[in-house]
């Protein structure tokens, strides 16, 4: 079984990041137009509060991928499980992400996207470990950077629970090492 040990990022800790971010996207999207990207199902949660924190006209779209990296060629793959309603070429699009890890996955979709012909595409992503990268990707904007533990809570899921904990905290795996 796994265990909560402790709480990593408080509920308003991630408060002042969501207004943070809110404010730098507000200001660098000023009088644009934005189509604002979810990545399900873990940013479902950082994605509800921080359209409402921009202050631009966006419409919201989701996508839900899958990725693999490939050791052998460095690089990996993106698999869509829910693509896009909208068509986004000539657009601005802003990717929210939960977390980035090896940064596989948002390489991927990047890449994926960019074949669309948008005008823009930004990465706005709440966590980050950068010590766990796999791939040279760094997100536009970044919330918080968190240690190499396996994190769950404000979206966040282990097996499909603990999205719904209001703070990020840390999980304990049997077998772990601590
Ligand atoms: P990446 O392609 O390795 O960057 O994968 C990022 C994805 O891995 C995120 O969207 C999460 O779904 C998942 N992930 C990475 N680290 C964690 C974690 O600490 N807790 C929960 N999910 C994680
Ligand atoms: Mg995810």
């Amino acid at each position: 079984m796994e265990r909560i040990s402790k709480t990593l990022i408080s509920r308003e800790e991630i408060a002042e990041m969501v207004d943070r971010l809110g404010k730098q996207i507000s200001e660098d999207y000023k009088g644009k137009d934005i189509v604002v990207v979810g990545i399900l199902k873990g940013a479902a949660v950082f994605l509800a509060d921080l359209i409402r924190k921009i202050d631009c006209p966006l419409i919201l779209d989701f996508m839900q991928v899958s990725s693999y990296y490939n050791s052998t060629v460095s690089s990996g793959n993106v698999q869509i499980r829910k693509d896009l309603d909208y068509d986004i070429s000539g657009k601005h699009v802003l990717i929210v992400e939960d977390i980035i890890d090896s940064g596989v996955t948002m390489q991927c979709l990047k890449r994926e996207l960019f074949a669309r012909n948008p005008e823009s595409i930004k990465v706005c992503a709440a966590f980050d470990k950068p010590s766990r990268r796999k791939v040279d990707f760094k997100a536009d904007y970044t919330g918080i950077e968190v240690p190499d533990e396996f994190i769950i809570g404000y979206g966040l899921d282990y097996a499909g629970r603990y999205r719904n904990l209001p703070d990020v905290c840390v999980l304990e795996l049997d077998g772990g090492d601590k």
